[in-house]
This record gives C-alpha cells, sequence and structure tokens, in this order.
C-alpha cells in the first residue's frame, strides 16, 4: 500500500455506483436491485455502449422508477476504460464525493462495498483484492485465473507498484483521487485501464488501500475479454515501464541521486586525463 502520508480526508459524501454495461441483459437488473439494497443511499450510473441485447433500454426503465438510478448511453463499444472515463466525467459535473467502479455480471459483490466504503474513510483509494489474504475467486477456470495472476505480477513488478490486485475493476476513489490522477491523458481503452489508474494514483502519492473480496465469476452472458485487449494491455504496461526507468535515468535527476556527481572535479575518482 502506498501511503501518502498523513491528509487529512473530509467526510465520505454521496457515492455514485458506476457499472460500465456491454451486453448485460440479463444481469442489469439484478446488480442494480443488489446495489440500491446494499447501500440505498448509493446512486448508480449504467454507462452502457449501444449493447445490441437491449441492456441500456433496460437501464432506462430501471432509471424511470427510481432517482437514485441513472443512464448514461454512449454510441458504440469503445471499451472499458473510455466507457468508465465517460462516466467519471458525469460524476465529477456533479455532487458526489465517492466514485466507485463495479461490472455488471455480479463478480464485484454489491454485498462487499459496504466494507469498501468504510476502508475509504481513511484512504484515498481501496481496491477490491482477490490476491491478498482473504481475497478469493469463485468458478474461475484456472487457465483464466492464471492468466490474470500473470498479469498483475507482471505490472507489478514493470511498474513497480506495491499492490496485489493491480487490474481488478472493483474500487471505490474519493471524488479528490479521481481529480488529482490526470484523467485527461489516460489513453487506455481495454482492462488495462485498471493498471493504468493504480500506478497514477500511486505516482501521484495517494494512500491505496487493498480490502480483500471475494470474486465470483459470471453466471449468465459472456466475458468480453479478448485477444486484442491483452494485447493492449502487455504493450501499454511494457511501455509504461520503458517510460518509468527513462524517466529515472534522465541527467537532472540522476545528478539530484548521486551525490558523487556533485563534488568537484579533482576529487572524482575517474577524472580524464587533460
Ligand atoms: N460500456 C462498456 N463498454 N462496458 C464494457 C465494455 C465496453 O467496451 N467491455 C466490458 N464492459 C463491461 C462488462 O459489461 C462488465 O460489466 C464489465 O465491463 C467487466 O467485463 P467482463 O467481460 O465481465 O470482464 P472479466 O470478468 O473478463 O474481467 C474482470 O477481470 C479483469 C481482470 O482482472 C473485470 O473485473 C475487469 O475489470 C478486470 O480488469
Ligand atoms: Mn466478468
Amino acid at each position: 500500500m502506498s501511503d501518502g502520508g498523513q491528509r487529512t480526508r473530509g467526510p465520505l459524501g454521496t457515492a455514485l455506483v458506476i457499472i460500465p454495461t456491454y451486453n448485460e441483459a440479463e444481469n442489469i437488473r439484478l446488480i442494480v436491485g443488489r446495489v440500491r439494497a446494499a447501500v440505498p443511499e448509493a446512486h448508480v450510473l449504467v454507462a452502457d455502449d449501444n449493447s445490441p441485447d437491449g441492456t441500456g433500454k433496460t437501464a432506462d426503465e430501471l432509471a424511470a422508477g427510481d432517482a437514485h438510478v441513472h443512464v448514461l448511453h454512449r454510441s458504440g463499444k469503445e471499451g472499458l476504460g473510455a466507457a468508465y472515463l465517460a462516466g467519471f466525467a458525469w460524476a465529477l459535473a456533479r455532487d458526489y464525493g465517492v466514485v466507485v467502479e463495479m461490472d455488471a455480471d455480479g463478480s464485484h459483490r454489491p454485498e462487499e462495498l459496504p466494507r469498501l466504503l468504510t476502508a475509504l474513510a481513511g484512504a484515498d483509494l481501496v481496491l477490491g483484492s482477490r490476491w491478498v489474504p482473504g481475497g478469493r475467486v469463485v468458478n474461475w477456470p484456472k487457465r483464466r485465473e492464471f492468466l490474470s495472476r500473470g498479469g498483475s505480477t507482471y505490472a507489478r513488478m514493470v511498474l513497480g507498484l506495491p499492490m496485489r490486485d493491480v487490474t481488478g475493476g472493483y474500487r471505490a476513489f474519493r471524488r479528490e483521487t479521481l481529480e488529482g490522477l490526470g484523467l485527461e491523458a489516460v489513453a487506455s481503452a481495454g482492462y488495462c485501464f485498471q493498471v493504468d489508474l493504480a500506478r497514477r494514483a500511486v505516482r501521484a502519492g495517494f494512500r491505496v488501500v487493498e480490502v480483500p473480496i471475494t470474486f465470483v465469476e459470471r453466471e449468465f452472458g459472456d466475458s468480453k475479454m479478448s485477444r486484442d485487449i491483452l494485447v493492449e494491455a502487455l504493450w501499454r504496461v511494457t511501455q509504461w515501464g520503458i517510460e518509468a526507468q527513462a524517466a529515472k535515468l534522465r541527467p537532472g535527476r540522476a545528478a539530484a541521486r548521486r551525490p558523487t556527481l556533485t563534488r568537484p572535479p579533482s576529487t572524482r575518482p575517474c577524472a580524464p586525463v587533460p
């Protein structure tokens, strides 16, 4: 966990739970109902990418009957990252104090949200984590668990991140945290969006806390994970790693870290012979 020092944190305001959807018709009623029951004071924003299966229409029906439910209709499938960025902008244009990310398929159990929000009282960002003690996954094929653990480990190593679950998508942000991440510069479209936000939070010095969760594989519909999403993640994480290394080696920063370079030339052990 990165520690952002002793920042004073204000009380948590109203939470907005953003649920990105693409073809989640069998899940949308269920998940919205569960969120509303688990945290009645929270609001929900469904960010739908014009799902061909009518998820957006069902979301509209839910919104028509509940003032706490909202829908953001997007024109087409642009990826999880793009949907969240649009949802964040929607939230920040309004009065929400907390923004939550949650999948539509029930993998992120709304009943665990109160625990995430409690942890946010002493943090800037809370990650629901599968890979800390107490966290687990249920019904995931071994192949998928291997991929996710491997992806998380690779990203942690290449980027030097302290948290265990850097790819997970069940998170709670304080409003101020989102405002401090430099979201306007985020280009990640797919699931690497989650890694992107995690590295930005650490780099900005925010206090990030992991809370164990039980991730339950979806019962209905299909995962949107694809080869393209994987390739983007691998490519971007590697690129960020190279950039981070290059930044460390830049002369200005190197001089600041290496006191030997500030010694007068005559005392340098390897001063060139004139
Ligand atoms: N609007 C929109 N647009 N929503 C999308 C898109 C998109 O292009 N792609 C996926 N989603 C939505 C899905 O409808 C679902 O609600 C959520 O994003 C997660 O998608 P899944 O397809 O269920 O993801 P997963 O179960 O394979 O992946 C899980 O693990 C990943 C790796 O740990 C998620 O928790 C990801 O967030 C996580 O990165
Ligand atoms: Mn899923």
